[in-house]
């Protein structure tokens, strides 16, 4: 039997109230809580979600150090850092020869959908084979947004399309998306949201689609038909995401 073992938590997007009883009983039965530390905030969301389960007088909270790059020469190596953190966190704990000790890595949304987890996945594989991993699924943003929104993501056989619109979705792109899909969602998608909302009003979809930032949390924002105008100006956080449909009578 292994004697360490890694459950990757997902916390839902914010409310603490969506994540799952699974995710909470291993929250509590953990000896330590891992999270990422990051510059985008989203590791002390992790965390914040998951504060008024954690007694600090029996856990230990390990932040993990991940830069904001996609410069895979940086990133490299601060996955195989954090693994090796969390093998050497782990072999600290002082309990008895056999008993099992478990940590949790907590993390926003689910955690295969472009989790940090999947990357420190691979390094703790690989260096620390040891090491028991197992993964409790959580509320994505997305659910939870077109939930908040009482948005139908789809109807029998639409097709749906998630993807990140920061990294390749320009006008043209979406375009192309639309035609080929019913519903596409874009996550990370504040940053190039001004471009994304004038190409829908160019294709007459601005009123079909849902914006929604921050879903779950205190600074939740939402915006949806009309109210969309207002923000075609904007770049807008990171923690955002727009889900847009074809057939704007279906929602
Ligand atoms: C690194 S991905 C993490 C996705 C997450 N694992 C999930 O299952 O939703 C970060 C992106 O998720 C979306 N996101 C995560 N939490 C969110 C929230 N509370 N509100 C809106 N979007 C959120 C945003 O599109 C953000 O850019």
């Amino acid at each position: 039997m292994n004697r360490f073992k890694v459950i990757a938590v997902g916390m839902g997007p914010g409310d603490p109230e969506l994540i799952t009883v699974k995710g909470l009983r291993a929250i509590q039965r953990a000896r330590l809580i891992f999270v990422p530390r990051s510059q985008d905030g989203e590791q002390s969301l992790a965390l914040r979600i998951a504060r008024e389960w954690i007694d600090p007088e029996r856990q230990q909270i390990v932040e993990l150090l991940l830069p904001m790059t996609r410069n895979a020469d940086k990133l490299m190596p601060a996955w195989q850092a954090a693994a090796d953190q969390i093998a050497a966190s782990m072999a600290a704990v002082d309990v008895e020869a056999d008993t099992l000790i478990e940590g949790v890595y907590l993390l926003l949304g689910d955690p295969l959908l472009y989790g940090t987890f999947t990357y420190i996945w691979a390094a703790l594989a690989e260096a620390h084979p040891a090491i028991a991993i197992e993964i409790v699924p959580g509320v994505t943003s997305f659910a939870a947004s077109a939930a908040q929104g009482q948005f139908v993501l789809s109807r029998m056989s639409d097709r749906v399309a998630i993807l990140p619109a920061s990294y390749e979705t320009d006008g043209e792109a979406l375009r192309q998306l639309l035609a080929d899909f019913d519903t596409v969602i874009l996550m990370k998608v504040g940053p190039v949201l001004p471009q994304i909302l004038t190409a829908l009003e160019e294709m007459d979809l601005l009123e079909s689609a849902l914006y929604a930032e921050r879903v779950g949390m205190p600074e939740e924002q939402m915006a949806h038909g009309p109210d969309l105008k207002a923000l075609k100006n904007q770049r807008r956080p990171y923690l955002s995401l727009l889900i847009v449909k074809r057939d704007r009578t279906s929602s």
